[in-house]
């Protein structure tokens, strides 16, 4: 949450900087800042919204150097005053930050309780902290003396105004990317804000501090020694990050996904082999239960993933919701296995639990789409998605890739000879009639667009899939949708059911058929507009979205996929912003 730029050297920084944010938008979007520097003198320039509103406030046409900042408020309401960047009470300093300082109200009242405060924000803190300190220490000691008082999580840039050739940065938990080229220094807290700018790059680690200039560049580890840099050439390219003829982001990964099955099983299997490391296989084999943890829509993804690994290896499996897994203690077997799902390996829930479980020393493997993250540098193992970047706020192919790398892996733990690579292919081709056939969806997004609730029913693959799909109604189209395994309907939540209410059934599993469509009817009965998403072979004529036969344990990926198209179209034809959905961020790196 919340995106950082810098830039020094000889391209202009403002375009650089302004670049950079816009990439990093989907990071924050209440508002956006930028810091730089012309002919030595630092200007300051934020405003409220987009960063498209704070480029038209920008005077200069040019500078040396530039940090920037996209907010997602986590400490005050969105304003132009609570927006990055924020300098010291004596306006030496000025700072931009990603991250929660947990102690900041401490702080203040330790160090700073004659300095007056502009903003709501903990990162005025640090700020002041700097200029306090930098009263009888160097600037480099301040920062440092800075640092070693910040609880919680923290990517800064901070300029000195006394001197503006400079940028200094410290890094504690969120992330922060270096990036180098023949046209000078940048900084992103990921590698979309460095393209275009940088060639090479290097993740920064925790507790580093560091000095740029034009013509050099220091960086120190925790007890101030000095720290190699080994740079790492940016594939992501221009292209990767482009809507191309789609309307919105969304769409276009929505339409990616036949193509990124392909390109994982590219990735995955040799003939009918899968390429696993043995080893990983080998500690799954050993452990007694694989503890799945994720967040929202990759949660939803995992259940797919116990059920493989259930079915398929017999090693029983738990789902955890991060955010409750931090604060709780589970019962936790002899030999368990962590599985972490992220698609942007930065969540913060995420995070905490996996410090919890590496102090104990469990294995830990992170199945991610961002291969160059937090949560692959603290796990043992790391497995890619291979998704390519998901920009779209609400997550839609890293969500299908998930459910396809965990039935690849189940299936390599299993020692398998199943049918799975075909399988998968016959998914791709499904994916790409349930697109030639959109107007379905299209229709029924109409018909839900002056709904206030509505309600996605099913019963084991199905209900997990009715979980995603609400989810991906709610963030988007902003209608309040229950997802309800069918059979618990009629344990309360019936109730709600009124004259129109919507109610969308999802039915692919034969066993379950009959008494989902038996509870459907129940909703009807008391006026619900019901509508089915059904497997060809199960289909009845009256059935509004019929998908194409896989594999019964796939075929939620082809169900999600109709429900995403619907969701997509839902907020589209109510005139939200799609891609950035109001008050969601696609890094969710604060707890
Ligand atoms: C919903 C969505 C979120 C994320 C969740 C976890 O569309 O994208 O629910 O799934 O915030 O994020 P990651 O997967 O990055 O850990």
């Amino acid at each position: 949450m919340c995106g950082i730029v810098g830039h020094l050297g000889k391209f202009n920084a403002l375009d650089a900087v302004l670049n950079g944010l816009e990439h990093l938008e989907y990071r924050g979007y209440d508002s956006a800042g930028i810091a730089y520097a012309v002919e030595n003198q630092i200007f300051i320039s934020k405003e409220k919204g987009r960063v498209s509103e704070l480029k038209k406030i920008i005077k200069a046409s040019s500078s040396t150097l530039a940090i920037g900042h996209t907010r997602w408020a986590t400490h005050g309401e969105v304003n132009r005053v609570n927006a990055h960047p924020h300098s010291s009470q004596c306006e030496r300093f000025v700072l931009v930050h990603n991250g929660i300082i947990e102690n900041y109200q401490r702080l203040k009242q330790i160090y700073l309780e004659n300095y007056i405060f502009k903003s709501q924000t903990d990162t005025e803190v640090i700020v002041n902290l700097i200029a306090f300190f930098s009263q009888d220490l160097s600037v480099e000691e301040a920062i440092r003396k800075t640092m070693s008082l910040l609880e919680g999580s923290y990517a800064c840039l901070i300029l000195d105004t006394q001197q503006a050739d400079k940028i200094f940065f410290i890094k504690d938990k969120s992330p922060l990317l270096l990036g180098i080229s023949s046209l000078g220094v940048s900084f992103a807290s990921d590698i979309t804000g460095l393209i275009g700018f940088a060639e090479e790059f290097m993740p920064l680690e925790d507790k580093t501090f560091g000095i740029a200039t034009t013509d050099s560049l220091e960086i120190y580890d925790i007890i101030g020694l000095k720290k190699e840099t080994k740079f790492k050439k940016i594939s992501v390219k221009m292209e990767d990050i482009d809507k191309r003829a789609y309307d919105h982001f969304m769409l276009k990964e929505i339409h990616e996904q036949p193509m990124m099955i392909r390109k994982i099983i590219d990735h995955y299997f040799t003939k009918e082999e899968v390429r696993i490391p043995e080893r990983l296989l080998h500690t799954i084999r050993q452990s007694d239960k694989i503890n799945f943890v994720a967040c929202g829509s990759s949660m939803y993804a995992s259940y797919f993933a116990k059920y493989f690994f259930e079915k398929l290896c017999s090693i029983p499996s738990e789902v955890f919701c991060a955010s409750e897994l931090v604060y709780s203690t589970p019962f936790i077997t002899k030999r368990p296995f962590f599985i972490f799902f992220s698609q942007s390996g930065e969540t913060a829930d995420c995070i905490a639990v996996m410090k919890k479980f590496k102090k104990q020393g469990y294995p830990i493997l992170t199945i991610t789409n961002t291969i160059e993250s937090s949560m692959v540098r603290l796990s043992d193992y790391a497995l890619e998605l291979c998704a390519g970047k998901e920009i779209a706020v609400a997550s839609t192919k890293a969500y299908t890739a998930m459910i396809v790398v965990s039935a690849i892996l189940a299936r390599a733990v299993h020692h398998a000879k199943t049918n799975l690579k075909n399988n998968l292919k016959a998914v791709s081709l499904a994916m790409e009639r349930v697109l030639e056939n959109k107007e379905v969806c299209m229709r029924i997004a109409k018909e839900l667009v002056l709904d206030r609730d509505a309600f996605f029913i099913g019963r084991g693959i199905d209900y997990w899939t009715a979980l995603e799909a609400s989810l991906k109604l709610k963030e988007i189209a902003y209608i309040h949708t229950e997802a309800y395994s069918s059979g618990e309907l009629k344990h309360g939540p019936i109730a709600l059911i009124t004259k129109g209410t919507p109610v969308i059934a999802i039915i692919t599993q034969e066993g379950t058929n009959r008494v989902t469509r038996s509870n459907l009817t129940e909703t009807a009965s008391r006026g619900a507009r019901t509508y089915v998403i059904a497997s060809k072979s199960l289909a009845i004529p009256e059935d509004d979205v019929i998908i194409p036969n896989v594999a019964h344990y796939l075929s939620g990926i082809i169900s999600a996929m109709v429900c995403q198209l619907i969701a997509y179209y839902a907020a589209v034809y109510r005139g939200n912003d799609v891609d950035k959905p109001k008050n969601l961020a696609k890094s969710v790196t604060v707890e």
